[in-house]
């Protein structure tokens, strides 16, 4: 007897081989003679039913079979009478592995997000987190494929760096020192150079900086993994920890840019519409329950699946920033801030333009000086050549620009935007030695599961989250 997973059994034809599963009880029903438990083993979302003869199998144990108990099942593989599922197992044997004790909280009745996300260490074994965390995985291989098949390299980034990519200094210290007693310099300030690595360090807020300097080797790298932000914002698109997934392509221009960001996308959602269809369902069903709990004018006028296969099946719409300023000036709707050219486009203008032109929207060329230094000044000397793609319901799910390639310009804008030079002299001398043309971007992980599954908090899509006054499990 072979124990196997739950996903190949419910595919399985083999009726009449003596089977084995090992899984975690999800509910148990039934009557006098015979009761029926559900086992899930995370492979997929389906559970498994095992249908047990009360005359063969002793009540003691029976007992025992509570929901989340960890039990081992062996049986006959059948094709199933009941309806909804295709194979069960008749049961031969029984163990309980793992009692369950009974405040186990993920009893059958439903539970808010909000209570999950105080057990995040149990959610991963409901459907919705089981669907999620399966989907994660399946777009992270995605991007991986995607950026392997086009001949991409992976660079992996440094985590703890003496530099800040964005200049916005919203970084997490990594340091050493006694902070009850740290040691300082006569002018009272904390002696840095007796810290670990004898700087002021930090988690990085971005990896591409490093990646800059693999692409003027590779060619073409990208890098995945976490990055860090310490900025005080409590909302549902931010964490505190998330992953970023960053390419940086030498001789590619904002506009080459822009098509592989929208190819990129358009294939890892793709991606999900083929490998994830059952976790996609349910979440298509989850997501439509949620809405008619919404007000009326507050409901979403398509399905996720829909939202899924349209970005597939269309062109994202490409502006200009002083064109999208344009537009949102010429709206009917009354903002909260004013549309103003040279401010930050807000939450709301970004909703209003992905809604104005019913697709993904690519903003270009935005004012420089609420963009990062290392973006390439355009001719008029006012913009520079960033691109953010705004989602529907996500806002920005990429940033990115063509980079300044020129030493001179670059250097310009690092002492106008009064950066540290000193921490960014190896990055400099990129542009002095064979310095190139080149582009890149920045994927918002998270943000992209959130559009993927449907979920409206960035909390709810990755493991273990993040966010001011919050770093438990
Ligand atoms: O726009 P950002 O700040 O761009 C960069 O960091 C560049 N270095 C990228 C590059 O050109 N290589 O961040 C990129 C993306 C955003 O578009 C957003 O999706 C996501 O990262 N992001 C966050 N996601 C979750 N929580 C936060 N606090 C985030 N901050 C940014
Ligand atoms: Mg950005």
């Amino acid at each position: 007897m072979e124990y196997r997973k739950i996903s190949d059994l419910l595919k399985s034809t083999e009726f009449g081989k003596e089977v084995g599963v090992r899984g975690w009880v999800r509910t148990k029903r039934g009557n006098k003679n015979v009761a029926f438990i559900a086992v899930n083993d995370g492979s997929v979302i389906h559970t498994i039913q095992a249908v047990v003869d009360l005359s063969k199998i002793p009540e003691e144990t029976l007992k025992h079979v509570t929901t989340g108990a960890c039990v081992y099942i062996t049986g006959i593989l059948a094709q199933s009478q009941g309806q909804g599922q295709s194979v069960e197992i008749q049961t031969t044997a029984l163990e309980i592995v793992g009692l369950c004790d009974e405040t186990f909280p993920l009893q059958k009745k439903a539970h808010t997000l909000e209570f999950l996300r105080e057990i995040a260490h149990l959610r991963p074994r409901t459907n919705t987190f089981g669907a999620i965390l399966r989907i994660r995985h399946h777009m992270a291989f995605a991007i991986h494929k995607f950026f392997n098949d086009k001949g991409f390299f992976y660079l992996h980034a440094p985590i703890i760096t003496g530099s800040d990519a964005e200049g916005a200094g919203e970084m997490f210290r990594v340091t050493t020192l006694d902070m009850n007693n740290p040691p300082r310099n006569t002018d009272g300030s904390v002696d840095d150079k007796q810290d670990f690595f004898g700087k002021e360090t930090n988690l990085t807020v971005s990896g591409q900086l490093q990646a800059e300097l693999a692409a003027a080797a590779l060619g073409l790298v990208y890098t995945f993994g976490p990055t860090f932000r310490a900025e005080n914002s409590n909302t549902p698109r931010h964490l505190a920890e998330f992953w970023m997934m960053e390419p940086e392509m030498a001789f590619y221009d904002i506009t080459a840019n822009m098509d592989l960001a929208e190819s990129m996308l358009k294939y890892v959602v793709q991606y999900a519409l083929e490998k994830c269809k059952d976790d996609l369902e349910f979440l298509n069903i989850r997501a439509i329950e949620e809405d008619k709990t919404k007000k009326q004018n507050e409901r979403s006028k398509t399905t996720l699946l829909e939202r899924l296969q349209a970005v597939v099946d269309h062109s994202f719409k490409r502006i200009t920033y002083t064109e999208g300023i344009a537009v949102l000036k010429s709206a009917d709707k009354k903002f909260e801030f004013k549309p103003e050219w040279g401010s930050d486009l807000q939450k709301e203008h970004e909703n209003y333009l992905v809604d104005h032109f019913g697709v993904p929207v690519i903003v270009t060329d935005y004012p420089k000086d609420i963009k990062a230094f290392y973006m390439k000044l355009n001719e008029d000397g006012k913009t520079v050549r960033a691109m953010d793609i705004l989602f529907p319901y996500i806002g920005e799910m990429i940033g990115g620009s063509q980079r300044e390639e020129n030493y001179d310009k670059l250097y310009a804008r690092i002492k106008e935007m009064h950066i540290h030079e000193e921490s960014l002299g190896w990055y400099l001398e990129t542009r002095k030695f064979g310095t190139f043309p080149h582009s890149g971007f920045g994927l918002g992980f998270e943000r992209l599961i959130l559009f993927i599954t449907g979920m409206s908090n960035v909390r709810d899509v990755i493991p273990f989250p993040r966010t001011p006054k919050n770093a438990e499990f």
